[in-house]
């Protein structure tokens, strides 16, 4: 594996995430949604970063899929979800490939009616989108390549590295 955004890449990042957003939200009932389970690890320092009191809850999302593949029905779960009803919503996410999860998503959390809803991830896959839809904040974009890292998992390992990384051929199973 080879390392594509450093720990301290990441951390620079979403203080300047945390700042824009804490000016965007100034004043307003703000509630952060992440999805589980891409997100805790973002949706945990974006949140310290966030300056203004703001509440926390979450939704999953799950698409049929192999390991490394795209595509396929998303299942939504909203056992997790707080009251969002006139309240704003950031919906916060590990990483815009398709945008077909976001998409899902933002159609079921608007159904509770919130003020506003608008989506935060930390990677942007560069030109896999399938959907009329771009995220309103990204940390970074990158190349239309398979990362791990900081939330984000291959087969459901390697979630806990510190970093952004790309698997190479002798990591795939
Ligand atoms: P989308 O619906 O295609 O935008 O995919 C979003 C979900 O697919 C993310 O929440 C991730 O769980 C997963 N995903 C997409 N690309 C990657 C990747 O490169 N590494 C790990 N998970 C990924
Ligand atoms: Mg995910």
């Amino acid at each position: 594996m080879y390392t594509l955004i450093t720990a301290e890449q990441i951390a620079l990042r979403i203080k300047e995430l945390g700042a824009t957003i804490s000016e965007t939200y100034q004043g307003r009932p703000l509630t952060v949604v992440g999805v589980l389970s891409g997100s805790v690890i973002f949706v945990a320092d974006l949140m310290r970063s966030i300056g203004i009191p703001h509440r926390l809850g979450f939704v999953t999302a799950s698409s049929y899929r192999g390991a490394t593949t795209t595509g396929g029905e998303v299942t939504v779960g909203t056992g997790l979800l707080p009251d969002i009803t006139n309240r704003d919503v950031l919906l916060v996410d590990d990483i815009f490939d398709t945008g077909r999860t976001i998409s899902r998503l933002l159609k079921e959390l608007d159904h509770a009616r919130p003020a506003s809803l608008r989506t935060a991830v930390l990677l942007w896959k560069d030109g896999c989108s399938q959907v009329d839809l771009v995220p309103d904040y990204h940390g970074f974009c990158i190349p239309n390549q398979f990362v791990v890292g900081y939330g984000l998992d291959y087969d459901d390992d390697y979630r806990h590295l510190p970093m952004i990384g790309v698997l190479e051929p002798q990591d795939l199973k």
